[in-house]
């Protein structure tokens, strides 16, 4: 039986591909355990691999200044990505890494049990939900996984080369929000 205890031991000590020999930290999480909402991004970053937590750099802020924007707290959400371990020079995960890795995050939402998932960006939809379409044409409508409600929107590092997508994030996240606040 699958406990957090558990979960995260094997994690840190995961070495299934070739990514734990450039990593700091394993990337586990952000937030609360317990959360309704919980967010999928890609894989760690520079910053997040040398803190050990999920989206603590620059587009970790613009996802946060989005939250507080609406009113989310950071004890109202929980936060992982597809891969655990930073690709070197942030390249895109390779499907061999990510399917390796899917065991852990598909246990992290089976604990979780969120109402609602937001996956950031076309990587989180590709290899959550096996999908081969792209982000701007599958953001802001529902699909679901395993009976949860999922909404593809934006990865905020998007945002950062674009920032006309930003209201679309925002947009987004606040239907996932209106949709399980008060569940
Ligand atoms: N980008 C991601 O997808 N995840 C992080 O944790 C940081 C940046």
């Amino acid at each position: 039986m699958w406990d957090w205890e558990t979960l995260e031991n094997e994690c840190a000590n995961c070495s299934k591909c070739e990514l734990h020999k450039s990593r700091m930290n394993v990337v586990f999480e952000r937030g609360n355990r317990n959360a309704r909402l919980m967010f999928i991004g890609e894989a760690p970053g520079a910053t997040e691999d040398r803190v050990g937590k999920a989206f603590v750099g620059k587009a970790g802020k613009l996802l946060d200044l989005a939250l507080a924007g609406l009113g989310i707290g950071e004890d109202e959400i929980y936060i992982c990505n597809i891969l655990k371990c930073r690709p070197p020079n942030n390249v895109n995960p390779t499907r061999e890494q990510a399917e390796m890795c899917m065991g852990y995050l598909k246990k992290q939402i089976e604990l979780v049990s969120p109402k609602a998932i937001v996956l950031l960006g076309g990587v989180a939809l590709k290899f959550l939900l096996d999908s081969e379409s792209g982000i701007t044409r599958a953001r802001g409508s529902w699909t679901e996984y395993n009976d949860i409600p999922v909404m593809p929107a934006y990865h905020p590092a998007a945002l950062l080369r674009d920032g006309t997508k930003r209201i679309d994030m925002w947009r987004d996240i606040k239907q996932a929000w209106t949709r399980i606040k008060d569940i």
